[in-house]
């Protein structure tokens, strides 16, 4: 295992090039298993989860690549309609896997996704839309036994919950399913619109993906397509706030502004001031931030559930008191008794949590349990005097590429030691 050690205290400034979209690109890949022929997903971030979906696509019968960041997927013949469940159960959003087996395969046979610390992730929204479109599912002793015999069909779905994971399962079914498939109440998020975009040119039709209401006319047969994979918003909001909890300044480039829409607010709010020419994003920190006032999680296009870790730990040196409501996920707040051993001064109270920001952390000990929760505590010790030490660093591999590499491009101490490894600078 391995662990982050951190000097604080530098400011952060310069540029960087930012990372394909880790809740893109696992959606695209699997995607490409509707193709009957060659998908070259460029721009994919190299992550645990993104090498964990290709060991799945491998698993399936799919020949898979990877050079400098562009995958080459060849799906002509899969072999197997299983996936194993050490492979389902390493992480959460393998469950994208049962739309695409349905349809090329008409059958399925997956374990229950992995947990994961944000509370619990239920399916159901998954599964009924699945079997308004014909498919028979058994769930027995933690597996989905899924058919679909007669091949998919064309239906009218209304999600009770914008689920980002139900509508891209939902858009993955239906791109190949017989007849027309209406989806109501859909997620908006940038994410889905990448994925629509990637469909799109393997010859699916699909119209209204960013919307409310998405509609896909299923066809017989996907056609190989190249696809750049869009930048990723939370590591964008992430660096972001690196920057900005050392009062310096970056200019960020391969970012679609549009998508960090509900971000920037809060961040000039706080002090932070923004230039914007294309895909490029330049910000300026003031030597102090001031409070982020109340931060309320929503579905997009409201402020993303993924960066309310990041944010609450820009909170804790602002002047000022900052709210947030995680309204997402119900146990998002797992990083706050962590926070605490750095000196921050936060109260979570179910869904709230509050934030009175001191004017200064002190370097320590702590752990990472998940992904957007670690990236907290690698932030608050960017911002704090004297080292720490952040155990965990896995977790944090799952969705940032080569973090240490660019937080040092940017100036900050940082190494990644084995965890039995003493370290000085
Ligand atoms: C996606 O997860 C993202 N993951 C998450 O990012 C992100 O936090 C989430 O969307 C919300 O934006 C990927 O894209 C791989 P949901 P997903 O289905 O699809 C409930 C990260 O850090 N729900 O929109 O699982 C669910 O319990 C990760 O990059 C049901 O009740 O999110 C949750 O409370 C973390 N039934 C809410 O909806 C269902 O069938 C949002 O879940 C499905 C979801």
């Amino acid at each position: 295992m391995e662990r982050y050690w951190i000097r604080g205290g530098e400011r952060l400034q310069g540029e960087l090039q930012l990372q394909g979209a880790k809740n893109s690109a696992l959606p695209i890949l699997a995607a490409a298993l509707l193709v009957r022929g060659v998908s070259e997903i460029r721009r994919c971030p190299r992550l645990s989860d993104t090498k964990r979906t290709m060991e799945i696509l491998k698993h399936l019968g799919c020949h898979v690549s990877e050079e400098e960041g562009t995958v080459t997927v060849d799906a002509s013949q899969p072999v197997r309609c299983e996936v194993p469940e050490e492979l389902m159960r390493s992480m959460r959003s393998s469950i994208i896997f049962l739309g695409p087996l349905l349809a090329r395969c008409g059958q399925a046979r997956l374990s229950y996704p992995g947990g994961c610390e944000l509370g619990p992730r239920p399916i159901d929204l998954h599964l009924s839309a699945l079997r308004q479109m014909g498919a028979q599912i058994e769930e027995t002793g933690g597996y989905l036994q899924c058919r679909a015999p007669g091949g998919l069909s064309g239906a009218d779905i209304v999600l009770s919950f914008p689920s980002v994971g139900a509508t891209e399962n939902i858009l993955l079914a239906a791109a190949a399913a017989q007849g027309v498939t209406r989806v109501t109440n859909a997620a908006r998020e940038p994410e889905i619109v990448d994925l629509a975009q990637f469909l799109t040119r393997c010859g699916a039709r699909v119209s209204g993906a960013g919307e409310g209401e998405i509609t896909v006319e299923g066809v017989p047969e996907l056609h190989g397509a190249s696809h750049e994979v869009m930048g990723d918003r939370i590591a964008a909001a992430t660096y972001l706030v690196a920057s900005a909890v050392t009062g310096g300044r970056l200019k960020l480039s391969g970012v679609r502004p549009g998508s960090l829409a509900a971000m920037l607010p809060v961040m000039e709010k706080s002090g932070c001031s923004f230039q914007v020419r294309g895909e490029e994003l330049r910000m300026e920190a003031p030597r102090r931030l001031s409070a982020l006032g109340t931060v309320r999680t929503m579905p997009y296009p409201g402020f993303p559930t993924d960066a309310q870790a990041p944010f609450l730990a820009m909170a804790l040196t602002a002047s000022g008191t900052s709210v947030f409501v995680e309204n997402i996920f119900e146990s998002r707040y797992k990083h706050v008794s962590e926070l605490l051993r750095m000196g921050g001064r936060v109260e979570v109270q179910g869904r709230v949590a509050v934030v009175e920001g001191v004017p200064r952390l002190c370097g320590a000990g702590v752990a990472a349990t998940e992904l957007r929760g670690g990236a907290a505590l690698v932030l608050a010790a960017l911002a704090a005097e004297g080292e720490s030490s952040i155990s965990g660093v896995q977790f944090i591999d799952r969705g940032y590429e080569n973090l240490e590499g660019f937080l040092t491009q940017l100036g900050a101490r940082i190494k990644r030691v084995p965890c039995d490894e003493k370290s000085q600078e």
